[in-house]
C-alpha cells in the first residue's frame, strides 16, 4: 500500500510543490486548504480549516494519514506587522488545533508531522556568531519570527512530553514559480514583466538592498520535507538552506541584466520594514548528514523561471 501523505496549506507555493514531488514519490496525497479552488497539481484538495477541531479530527481519522505536512499559515513577514493577531492565529493557534487533534486520535502513535518554522525565527544573530546553525538561541524580531519561534517550542514539547513523532524544519527564503506577490523576486519580477509589457513606466520601485538573504528554490524546499519526513529524527529541527548568502541587490542585478527593456530603480520608504533581521552565513549540515539532502537548483535559475512566470501570466 502507497504511504498517505497530508498536506495543510495544499492550495499555497510551496503545497503545490510539494504535493508534486510527494504523487512523483508513490505517496497518495490529501491536500487541504481553508477554501480550496482549481490546483496545477492531481492531488485531492479537501476543505479543512485549521480553527475548527472537530473537523480536523474528522480528517484525521478519515484518512489515517502516515505523515502529515504542516504548511497552513501566514508567511509574510511584512503583512506579518500589520496584523500580529491573525499572524498568531494562523502559525500558533491552528497549529495547536492540528497538533491536539493528532494528539487525541488514532494514529498518534504512528503519524510523523513536519511542522514548517522559519529562518526569521533566529532574529537578532550576535555578533560574535559567524554561522547560523541550529543551536543557536532564538531572539526573533518579527511578529512573523515570534510566530514560528513559538511554534518551534511547542514541537519541542509535543515531541517531548506527548511523544509525538515531530521534525521541526526551518527554511530560509524559498523562491520559485508560482509564488504570490510581496515577496522581493516576485516583486521585483513582476515589476520587470509590466515594463516590458508596456503596461507601467520603466521604473521599478524597490526596498531595502542592502539585507542579506539565503535564497533556495522551492523545487530543492520540497525535496527536503519529504527527505525529512523519511529520515529527519524525532524532537528536531533542521535548518533548510543553501549555505550561500546573497545581497538583495544582487537578486535585482540579476534580474535587470534579464530583462528586455532598461529600467530605472527607485527606493519606495513603503516597502522597507521596521526592523529587519541581520543575516549571517547558515549551516544545512544537520540536514545533509541525516538525510543525505543537498540544494540543486542554482540562484540564476530559479531567478529566470520567476521571470518566465510572470511573462507567460
Ligand atoms: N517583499 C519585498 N519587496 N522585500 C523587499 C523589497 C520588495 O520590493 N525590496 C527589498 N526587500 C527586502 C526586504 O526588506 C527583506 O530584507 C528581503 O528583501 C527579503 O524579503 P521577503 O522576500 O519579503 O522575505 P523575508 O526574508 O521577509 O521572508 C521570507 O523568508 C522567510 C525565511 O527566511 C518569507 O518567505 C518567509 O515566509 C520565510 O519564513
Amino acid at each position: 500500500m502507497k504511504p498517505i501523505a497530508m498536506v495543510t496549506g495544499a492550495d499555497g507555493f510551496v503545497g503545490r510543490h510539494l504535493i508534486r514531488k510527494l504523487l512523483s514519490c508513490g505517496y497518495d496525497v490529501i491536500g487541504t486548504s481553508r477554501s480550496p479552488h482549481q490546483t496545477a497539481h492531481d492531488g485531492a484538495v479537501i476543505q479543512l480549516s485549521l480553527d475548527h477541531s472537530p473537523r480536523i479530527a474528522e480528517v484525521l481519522n478519515r484518512y489515517k494519514p502516515d505523515v502529515i505536512f504542516h504548511l497552513a499559515g501566514e508567511s509574510s513577514v511584512r503583512r506579518s506587522w500589520n496584523d500580529i493577531r491573525g499572524t498568531f492565529q494562523s502559525n500558533v493557534m491552528a497549529s495547536i488545533n492540528l497538533l491536539e487533534a493528532v494528539r487525541m486520535s488514532d494514529i498518534v502513535n504512528s503519524v510523523k508531522i513536519i511542522t514548517v518554522g522559519s529562518s526569521e525565527e533566529y532574529g537578532i544573530i550576535p555578533d560574535h556568531v559567524s554561522t547560523i546553525d541550529e543551536t543557536l538561541p532564538l531572539q526573533p524580531v518579527s511578529p512573523y519570527g515570534v510566530s514560528k519561534a513559538s511554534l518551534s517550542m511547542l514541537v519541542k514539547q509535543y515531541a517531548g512530553v506527548y511523544g509525538l513523532s515531530i521534525v521541526h524544519a526551518r527554511p530560509f527564503n524559498h523562491i520559485g514559480p508560482g509564488q504570490s506577490l510581496g515577496f522581493v523576486t516576485t516583486d521585483f519580477a513582476h515589476q520587470i514583466v509590466q515594463i516590458e509589457k508596456g503596461l507601467r513606466e520603466p521604473v521599478l520601485k524597490v526596498g531595502n538592498l542592502s539585507a542579506k538573504r539565503d535564497f533556495l528554490d522551492v523545487r530543492d524546499i520540497a525535496e527536503a520535507y519529504v527527505l525529512l519526513a523519511e529520515h529527519g529524527r524525532k524532537g528536531e529541527v533542521y535548518n533548510i538552506c543553501s549555505g550561500v548568502l546573497t545581497e538583495i541587490q544582487s537578486v535585482l542585478a540579476e534580474f535587470l541584466q534579464m530583462a528586455c527593456v532598461n529600467i530605472r530603480v527607485e527606493r519606495d520608504p513603503a516597502l522597507y520594514r521596521p526592523v529587519e533581521s541581520r543575516y549571517v552565513r547558515a549551516s544545512n549540515r544537520k540536514i545533509r548528514e541525516h538525510t543525505g539532502w543537498t540544494p540543486k537548483i542554482d540562484l540564476r535559475d530559479s531567478l529566470r523561471d520567476i521571470l518566465d512566470y510572470f511573462r507567460q501570466q
